[in-house]
């Protein structure tokens, strides 16, 4: 089957990346952008350190700092019209997944016309969106090399996932200046978003080589340094190879797909407005002891178990393999803090859970998991990942 890999055109990495940036803006001709970030970012000064970098680049700005995490269709049209008002031919999203996808729709939009709601599913829209620069200040989502991006439906609570080609961002930054001050709670969740991302394009149906390469590479390193990160949020080690990860996981599933981890997630997080990250960690291993019903997913738990360092993985059985692989993963989470079932995050409600099954079944992500759930089977998952691990 022929297959299609995307990248982003440049990525600068490492301490000090933003320093990168002047030169190439100057390069491209830019003359006029709208930084996108929320109230904390810009109150903290991070967003005026990448408006220095604008302007060092020839480039004047103005700032939209009204980003919301999970941001709603009302945040991407106010965003909009800032956008059109001051005719910029520059977005710099500052921030994690909900900057960097505000700007991402609010690009689409600008360029083709029309509202959000129409760019829903894979590939809806014509023309490549205007240029984004992406600062990202978290180690998890990806966003910033990825063709995915979210938006939260507040009427509907319901996400809505677009996957779209011309949404991709042209300068990525990872620069770990603007993530070493991430407290302990983000830390986690951004890197367990990661490594689902991470974990999911491994087992994802549209898996090959070249996001294999990525997939597990990723994997090994947010194992070994998620929880260095974790514990001492001054580890610049921990930090830069987690920024490299983060990516490397966005790049693997942004052409190999994710599942049904994420698809139950949205729903979740859009239901509730709860850090997608957080959805993620707490559903993955329970979602996983579903997959387990595919021997292609207890296979491949073989691979992941290496990835993770478990001594004896190459004399497991699949099975082995699998039981063990699961329970590193609760094992991990446990270490950096995500709680053990959906009741512990206090605004779940078991009587939604029809409904949420309704939305994952919908959602993009779920044409990449190996299996197709019923909607019986999401409710258990659900039901099971509430009560927790009671074994
Ligand atoms: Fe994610």
């Amino acid at each position: 089957m022929a297959e299609r890999i995307n990248a982003v055109k440049t990525t600068f990495f490492g301490k000090g990346a933003l320093g990168l940036l002047p030169q190439e803006l100057i390069k491209m001709g830019i003359h006029r952008a709208l930084i996108v970030t929320d109230s904390f970012l810009y109150e903290s000064g991070a967003a005026g350190r990448v408006g220095d970098a604008l302007l060092q680049g020839n480039v004047e700005y103005a700032i939209y700092y009204q980003v919301k995490p999970n941001p709603t269709i009302d945040v991407v049209n106010e965003c909009i019209h800032a956008a059109r008002e001051l005719a910029v031919d520059l977005l710099v999203a500052v921030g994690g997944g909900s900057a960097i996808d505000t700007a991402k729709a609010v690009s689409i939009v600008v360029a083709n016309g029309g509202s959000v709601e129409q760019y829903e599913g894979v590939d809806q829209s014509v023309k490549s969106g205007i240029p984004i620069v992406a600062v990202n200040t978290t180690a998890g989502t990806g966003s910033e090399c990825t063709s995915f991006y979210i938006v939260t439906d507040p009427v509907k609570h319901s996400k809505m996932a677009m996957v779209d080609t011309n949404c991709m961002v042209s300068i990525a930054i990872d620069d770990i200046d603007f993530m070493m001050s991430m407290p302990p709670k983000l830390t986690a969740a951004t890197g367990m978003d990661a490594l689902t991302h991470a974990i999911e394009a491994a087992l994802a149906l549209r898996a090959n080589p070249v996001t294999d390469k990525d997939a597990y590479w990723a994997m090994e390193a947010i194992f070994e340094n998620l929880p260095r990160a974790y514990v001492n949020g001054q580890d610049e080690e921990a930090r830069s190879m987690m920024a490299y990860a983060e990516n490397v996981a966005g790049m693997a599933f942004s052409n190999a797909g994710l599942g049904m981890v994420h698809a139950m997630a949205h729903a979740l997080g859009g239901h509730y407005n709860l850090p997608h990250g957080v959805c993620n960690a707490v559903l993955l291993p329970f979602v996983m002891e579903f997959n387990g019903n595919s021997p292609v997913v207890r296979e491949r738990f073989k691979k992941i178990i290496t990835a993770f360092h478990i001594a004896g993985a190459e004399q497991m059985t699949s099975e082995q393999a699998f039981q063990t692989g699961v329970s590193a993963i609760r094992d991990l989470s446990r270490r950096v803090g995500i709680a053990e079932s959906l009741e512990k995050l206090g605004k779940v409600d078991p009587k939604d859970f029809g409904a949420l099954a309704d939305l994952a079944l919908h959602d993009t992500c779920m044409a990449d998991n190996q299996i197709l759930p019923t909607r019986e089977q999401v409710i258990q998952v659900y039901e099971r990942a509430f009560r927790g691990n009671v074994g």
